[in-house]
């Protein structure tokens, strides 16, 4: 293997969290097929780790192993690979760097907890510390933004709010830490489809269109109880839609003791928020044992976003 041009580590391992989404409000399509958003995104501590190696000047090359590893393409059409494509060409290295990525995944594909974008944000960061390029994850964020509408998020990780497509995010006022059961489907939903599907069943996006106030003082509370009663997803519909068992599965964790439930960005992954540690695990055993889905997870969040490990 060739030495790499510019100094740096010899390898890099970055982690970057699933994110799940407070309130998620949809607005019609705008002219280039996105839709206007206004939501809260909290990190959660459920994560991908991308490990970085210099490679020879051209070279691009990716493993990924783990959750859910034979479902994603290891070729161009993977986010981490573009994301570290991306950054040579942005940084004027193009045919000067090479990297060899390997994805650790935790995060299910296709669940609505932007695992892919995690993958592209933690490459981002594994390949500017791997070609010794002194950029800090702010510096990545209008790259970030050209990825995908979730990858800024997964750089700054915590509690934001996002706007635009999803891309423009403000780190959000919040206090306390919140315990979820995480209940993941037996197959993925296609974002496209799910947002296909919200235009079709004819939205009503709230107005004013904006995060709620109400939302807001219950993230600034710190209060599980009045966060849980928050909840909102405008993609919930047009997901149960699609998968008619998720609202099966929603009432069964209200039923276990949730104090909010909610589908997590455009499904199927449900998010079950509880009131205390033990209580979430309670939850994520008997949604487990229900049988309405493929698996459970207890998560915290926030939690910060992509950072070296
Ligand atoms: O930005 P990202 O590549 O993650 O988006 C994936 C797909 O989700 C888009 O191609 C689009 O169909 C849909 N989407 C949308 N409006 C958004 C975000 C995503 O319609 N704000």
């Amino acid at each position: 293997m060739a030495e790499p041009i510019l100094p740096g580590p010899p390898e890099i391992t970055v982690r970057a969290p699933a994110k799940i989404n407070l309130t998620l409000r949809v607005g019609p399509a705008r002219r280039d097929g996105f839709h206007p958003l206004a939501t809260v995104y909290q990190a959660v501590s459920l994560y991908e780790e991308v490990t970085a190696t210099p490679a020879e000047a051209g070279v691009f090359d990716l493993e990924v192993r783990g959750e859910g590893a034979d479902q994603l393409p290891t070729d161009d059409r993977n986010l981490a690979l573009r994301a570290a494509r991306l950054l040579a060409e942005d940084a004027a290295l193009d045919g000067q760097v090479g990297v060899s990525l390997v994805i650790n995944k935790q995060i299910p594909v296709a669940a609505g907890l932007a695992g892919g974008s995690a993958d592209a944000a933690a490459a981002l960061l594994a390949c500017a510390e791997v070609w010794g390029l002194d950029l800090a994850p702010q510096d990545l964020q209008p790259l970030a933004a050209r990825l995908g509408s979730d990858v800024p998020f997964a750089l700054i990780g915590g509690t934001a709010v996002g706007s635009g497509r999803g891309e423009s995010v403000v780190p959000a006022l919040a206090r306390g830490r919140y315990h979820w059961a995480l209940a993941f489907g037996r197959r993925g939903l296609s974002t496209p489809a799910v947002y296909a599907r919200y235009d079709e069943l004819g939205p009503t996006p709230p107005s004013p269109f904006e995060v709620s106030t109400e939302l807001m003082n219950a993230v600034r509370s710190g209060d599980p109880e009045l966060l849980g009663g928050q909840l909102i997803n405008d993609l919930q519909a047009p997901a149960i839609d699609l998968m008619p068992e998720l609202g099966t599965l929603l009432q069964a964790g209200r039923d276990l003791g949730a104090i909010g439930a909610v589908v997590s960005g455009s499904g199927p992954t449900c998010a079950f928020l509880a009131g205390s540690e033990s209580a979430a695990v309670n939850l994520t055993v008997g949604l487990s044992s229900s049988g309405l889905c493929r698996s459970t997870r207890y998560v915290t969040g926030p939690v910060p976003g992509a950072r070296r490990t």
